[in-house]
């Protein structure tokens, strides 16, 4: 197995950032293909705890290149700040890349992106207010900034001078909030541009003769299936491709580079954010569900909206990314309850289906059916063998399999990188 993506199947924060760390291990190449620094990927080893944004969730391992895609929306600032991060923790992060081709995001955009939360009042997506979105309006618009350009300072400025000026205008305009000065935004740049270079470089032909030389690959997913702008909850969504046909966009290789397509599952479901959440439970099986799984957002802190476990958003899931196979996480977190609800199907207008559907509104109306099975009661914290989980445990994991119709490959019990029971070998 060489080259392995994984993706999130749920609204994100199913554990991408604990399992990369885990299969970084024993791969050689992380890479980044969409998103920014709205994804806060958590890797637990020993007393640490890192949050990664930008960076790779390889970083930790010495000789591992992390690359940053092109289809990244790419914030120096943030990047810079993790860097520092991690070297006042004395960590030796490994090679890290960006490719030239990624778009930069820039003050304005964080600006935009806040202004536009607070004009849409109710109607807020709740975004992370990083940028995201105004970043790559630009990059669709054709008018956006690329990392690349920190390599052509006389470029920079003159493409500086030109986005600040029209930004001002609806910044002026539209939004009536003071504008930007293109002198110190582009100073400031430059400063960037002295640290950056070192990592800046065409990544596809690295990717490329990685993958051709037959090194273990691994694509790591950031944010979830349902955030995709084309195939989520949209417009409760980010503004990128979070499912694996945007890693071939996001990093520049064929649909055809992936052994494995491993979907990364919470054993129940979460989103940060607004918009319609079928299985939510916005009660005291949702709060101790928060509680014991810390569920409180890695960017922003934000509490997660919690709830069972949607067979129906799982099925989607698999059939959108070609998923091979789970991973299953934060299975610790369902050993409280006597009871555990899985939903099988939803309710529709008086008929039941097993199709997730496009329309927000109809999603909106759908109740779940749900199928009822006992918990387990027991710590499974310290279990490392799949045949030592109870059979409880087992029973839930075996719906899992006959509801979306794949294996469950994996099985993260705790947020170490130990607490991780591997069923079939990913990489
Ligand atoms: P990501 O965005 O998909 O990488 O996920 P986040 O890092 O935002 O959120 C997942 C949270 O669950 C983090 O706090 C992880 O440390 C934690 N976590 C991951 N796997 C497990 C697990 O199996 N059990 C528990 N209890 N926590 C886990
Ligand atoms: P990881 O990689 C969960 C959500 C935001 C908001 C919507 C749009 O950690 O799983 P944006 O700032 O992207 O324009 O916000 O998407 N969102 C995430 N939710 N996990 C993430 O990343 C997310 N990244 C964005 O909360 O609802
Ligand atoms: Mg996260």
């Amino acid at each position: 197995m060489s080259s392995t993506a994984i993706v999130g199947a749920q609204w994100g924060d199913e554990g991408k950032g604990k399992l990369i760390d885990y299969l970084a291990g024993h791969a050689d190449v992380v890479v980044r293909a969409q998103g920014g620094n709205n994804a806060g990927h958590t890797v637990v080893v020993g007393d640490n705890k890192y949050t990664f944004h930008l960076m790779p969730s390889g970083v930790l391992y010495e000789g591992t290149l992390n690359i940053i895609g092109n289809g990244v929306v790419f914030d120096p600032e943030g990047f810079l700040h993790e860097v520092d991060k991690l070297k006042s923790k004395n960590v030796k992060i490994s090679t890290i890349k960006i490719d030239e081709r990624a778009h930069m995001i820039f003050p304005y955009h964080k600006r935009i992106d806040e202004l536009e939360e607070e004009a849409r009042k109710e109607q807020e997506i709740g975004t992370t207010r990083r940028g995201i979105g105004p970043c790559y309006m630009d990059k669709i618009e054709r008018s956006g900034i690329r990392v690349g350009e920190l390599l052509d300072l006389e470029k920079l400025e003159a493409s500086i001078y030109y986005q600040v000026e029209r930004k001002n205008k609806l910044l002026e305009k539209i939004y009536n909030a003071d504008g930007f000065d293109p002198k110190k935004i582009f100073e400031t740049y430059c400063q960037y541009s002295a640290h950056l270079k070192e990592y800046i470089t065409d990544t596809t032909i690295l990717l490329h003769e990685a993958l051709e030389s037959g090194k273990k690959v691994l694509f790591e997913g950031a944010q979830g299936t349902l955030l995709d702008i084309d195939l989520g909850t949209y417009p409760y969504v980010t503004s990128s491709h979070p499912t694996s046909a945007g890693f071939c966009t996001g990093a520049g290789v064929g649909p055809n580079s992936f052994d494995e397509i491993l979907g990364v599952v919470k054993a129940y479901t979460t989103r940060v954010g607004k918009g319609p959440f079928p299985t939510e439970q916005d009660n005291e099986t949702g709060d101790a569900i928060r509680k014991k799984g810390h569920e409180y957002g890695s960017t922003t802190g934000r509490p997660r909206r919690c709830g069972w476990l949607d067979g129906v958003m799982l099925k989607y899931a698999k059939r959108i990314n070609g998923l091979t196979g789970i991973s299953l996480m934060l299975m610790d977190v369902l050993d409280q309850f006597d009871e555990i609800q899985i939903c099988t199907a939803y309710e529709l207008d008086g008929e039941e289906t097993s199709y997730f559907p496009a329309s927000l509104s109809a999603l909106a109306k759908c109740e779940p059916v749900y199928e009822k099975l006992k918990g387990w009661k027991t710590d499974i914290t310290g279990i490392t063998k799949y045949d030592d989980l109870p059979e409880e445990a087992k029973t839930y994991i075996r719906k899992v399999e006959e509801i979306v119709g794949i294996p469950v490959k994996m099985v993260s019990v705790g947020p170490d990188r130990n607490q991780t029971i591997v069923r079939e070998t990913m990489i």
